[in-house]
C-alpha cells in the first residue's frame, strides 16, 4: 500500500477563529473525580521498570475510563430515549485506544518540550529559570492543558463511538454485536441508532468546547479543536468510509485501498496524536512526524482489524466475524494475503515507534527516561496487535 508521501497539510498550525460565544454550561459534575489525572507511579522503587509501566498504564486506563463515562450527557426527561441510546454505546466499552494515544503523547511530549525550556532558561543567565529546579522532567511544573486534553479525550471517543454505531447500521455493515453487546439499532431500533449516532456527534463538540472555558483565549486550544473537526470529516474518516460503501463489492485500486485505510481509520488516530502533541507544545515538523506516526498506526491497526476479521473470535473481538466476506469487501487482506498483511503490520508498526522516536530525540536532544514515552511506544505496538 502506498506511503504516506507527505504531511497532510498545515491546518493544524493555522489559527481559526473558533471561540465560543455562549459557554452556558460548564463540565459534568462527575468529571471532578478524575480531575486530578493518572497518578505517577515513577518515585517508586520496584522490582521491575517493565512492571512498573504496566501498573501506571492500568492507573492511566481507569482513569480515562472514568474521564470518558464522566463527560456523557445527563438526562433531561424528554430526549432520554436517544441520550440513553448514546450512553449504552459509549459505556458498552472499547480498548479507548484513541483517548490513550491522545493522553500518552500529551504527557510525553509536555515532558519533552517543558525540559526543554527549562534547559533553554537554564543555558541564560540571569534569565526566570536561574536557579529554578532543572534536575527532572517537567513531570513538576503543571501542564497547562490538563483539563483541556480531558475534553478532548471523552469528544473523540464520542465521535468514534457514533462512527461506530452508523458502521454497524444496516444499510452500512449490518451487524448485530458491537463491543460485546447487541449494536444500536438491535437493542433501541435503527431511528433512534441514527439520532444517536448524530448525538454523540454533536454532543462531543459541545464537550471539547468547555475547553475554551478552562484555556480562554489560548492558540494551543484553537488549534485542537480545528484537527477535531477536520479529521473526522469529509476529508478524513468520513471521506474513508464513503469510498469503503461506494466500493462494497468491488475490487478497489491501490490507491483506492489506500484513501479508505488512511482515512476512515487513520485519520481518527491523527486526531488523536495531533492533538495530544499540540496541545503539549508540539508544532512544525515534529507534529508532521507524530502525524506520520499515527498514519502508520492507523493503517497497520486497520490491517490487523482485517486480518482479525478472518482468524479472530466474536469472544476475544466483541464483534462478529467473517463480516468483510459476508459484506462483499475486499480489503488489504482479500487482496495480499494473510501472510503479507502481517508483514505489513509489522513494518508499518515498526515506522510508527521510528517517527516516534524522531520527533521525541528532536524535542530532548538530551536522552530522556520518562516513563511516558515507553507506555507509549509499548501501547502501540500492543494497540496494532490488539494484545492487552
Ligand atoms: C473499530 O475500532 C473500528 C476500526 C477502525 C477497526 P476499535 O477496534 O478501536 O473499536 P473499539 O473502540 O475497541 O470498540
Ligand atoms: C470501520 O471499519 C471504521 C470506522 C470508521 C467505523 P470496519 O467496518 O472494518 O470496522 P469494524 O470491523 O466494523 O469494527
Ligand atoms: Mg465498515
Ligand atoms: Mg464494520
Ligand atoms: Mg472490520
Amino acid at each position: 500500500m502506498a506511503e504516506k508521501k507527505s504531511t497532510t497539510k498545515k491546518e493544524s498550525d493555522k489559527k481559526t477563529s473558533t471561540k465560543t460565544k455562549s459557554e452556558k454550561k460548564t463540565d459534568n459534575k462527575k468529571t471532578s473525580s478524575t480531575k486530578t489525572g493518572a497518578k505517577k507511579t515513577s518515585g517508586k522503587k520496584t522490582s521491575s521498570k517493565k512492571t512498573d509501566n504496566n501498573s501506571m498504564l492500568d492507573e492511566i486506563k481507569s482513569y480515562i475510563e472514568n474521564t470518558v463515562i464522566g463527560m456523557l450527557p445527563e438526562p433531561d426527561g424528554m430526549s432520554d430515549p436517544v441520550r440513553n441510546a448514546m450512553v449504552y454505546a459509549v459505556k458498552a466499552g472499547g480498548k479507548r485506544v484513541r483517548p490513550l494515544l491522545m493522553y500518552l503523547t500529551y504527557k510525553a511530549f509536555s515532558a519533552a518540550s517543558n525540559s526543554q525550556t527549562a534547559s533553554e532558561q537554564t543555558a541564560a543567565p540571569g534569565s526566570q529559570a536561574e536557579g529554578a529546579d532543572n534536575s527532572g522532567t517537567a513531570e513538576k511544573s503543571a501542564s497547562p492543558h490538563d483539563k483541556a486534553v480531558e475534553y478532548f479525550m471523552a469528544a473523540l471517543e464520542m465521535i468514534h463511538t457514533y462512527s461506530l454505531i452508523h458502521d454497524d447500521l444496516p444499510a452500512l455493515d449490518n451487524d448485530d454485536l458491537r463491543r460485546g453487546n447487541p449494536t444500536v439499532h438491535k437493542a433501541f431500533g435503527e431511528d433512534v441508532a441514527i439520532l444517536a449516532g448524530d448525538g454523540l456527534l454533536n454532543y462531543a463538540y459541545e464537550t471539547a468546547a468547555k475547553s475554551f472555558i478552562s484555556c480562554p483565549g489560548d492558540i494551543d486550544v484553537e488549534k485542537a479543536v480545528f484537527i477535531l473537526a477536520s479529521k473526522p470529516g469529509l476529508y478524513g474518516m468520513l471521506g474513508g468510509q464513503t469510498v469503503d460503501v461506494v466500493l462494497t463489492g468491488k475490487r478497489p485500486t491501490a490507491e483506492q485501498l489506500s484513501y479508505i485505510y488512511s482515512n476512515k481509520t487513520a485519520a481518527l488516530l491523527e486526531c488523536a496524536m495531533t492533538i495530544g502533541g499540540t496541545l503539549a507544545g508540539v508544532s512544525g515538523e515534529n507534529l508532521d512526524k507524530l502525524q506520520n506516526a499515527a498514519y502508520y498506526i492507523g493503517m497497520a491497526f486497520q490491517v490487523q482489524d482485517d486480518i482479525l476479521d478472518v482468524t479472530g473470535t466474536v469472544e476475544e473481538l466483541g464483534k462478529d466475524v467473517s463480516q468483510d466476506k459476508k459484506n462483499g469487501k475486499i480489503t488489504f487482506v482479500t487482496i495480499y494475503g494473510i501472510e503479507k498483511a502481517k508483514e505489513y503490520v509489522k513494518q508499518a508498526s515498526l515506522l510508527a515507534i521510528k517517527l516516534v522516536d524522531e520527533a521525541y530525540a528532536t524535542i530532548t536532544p538530551t536522552p530522556q527516561t520518562d516513563e511516558y514515552i515507553s507506555i507509549l511506544k509499548n501501547l502501540i505496538t500492543q494497540m496494532i496487535s490488539r494484545k492487552n
